[in-house]
């Protein structure tokens, strides 16, 4: 690897993890290379870097290295949006579908100013349901949200499209 390698040059993938017949897009590769790590960030944080962005919403688990290293890089707060029953403050949530079943999402209900300037960051866009939820909890929480930020998309699974009919920018590095 060298300082031209492009940021999917970083990512292996797991054939049939968690299923069989699922290929999965690891970025473990991609964090673990100091390299890899800062051109990620780089690209992550190029169209916002005049964009006066106040906090970066990073989805657990994945979306809370990059949006750390994003919200250093721009001089923003952090802010979880966490898997449900881990804050300890009060909460509001949001549930979405997963391939089986569902989950639930939740901020503290006080996470930020209203108004603030809000980017959503996770690793990877699948469904769109993850990022969607987010979203949701962002607007509860009165955010002016400036978009969303994404190392992969899958854009077989269509989760681009929700969230730009959603009315969101969207930036991502690769397919
Ligand atoms: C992955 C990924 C996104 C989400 C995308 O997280 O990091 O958060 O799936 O899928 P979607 O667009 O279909 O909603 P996962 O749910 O595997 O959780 P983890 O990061 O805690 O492992
Ligand atoms: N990688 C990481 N997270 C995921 C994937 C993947 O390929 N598919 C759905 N969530």
């Amino acid at each position: 690897m060298t300082d031209a390698t492009p940021v999917r040059d970083y990512i292996r993938t797991i054939p049939d993890f968690p299923h069989a017949g699922i290929m999965f897009r690891d970025v473990t590769t991609l964090f673990a290379d100091p390299q890899g790590l800062r051109r990620c960030i780089d690209e992550l944080v190029a169209p916002y870097r005049d964009a006066d962005i106040d906090m970066i919403a990073g989805i657990e688990a994945r979306g809370f290295v990059i949006g750390g290293a994003m919200a250093d890089r721009l001089g923003a707060g952090f802010l979880p949006i966490r898997k449900a029953g881990k804050l300890p403050g009060r909460t509001i949530s949001e549930d979405y579908a997963l391939e089986y079943g569902q989950a639930t999402v939740e901020v503290h209900d006080d996470a930020i100013a209203p108004g603030a300037r809000v980017l959503l960051v996770d690793d990877l866009l699948a469904t769109g349901g993850t990022a969607a939820a987010g979203l949701k909890l962002l607007s509860r929480l009165g955010a002016q949200v400036m978009g969303c930020a994404f190392v992969v998309d899958l854009p077989e699974l269509g989760g681009r499209r929700i969230l730009e009919d959603l009315g969101h920018p969207v930036h991502i590095l690769c397919e």
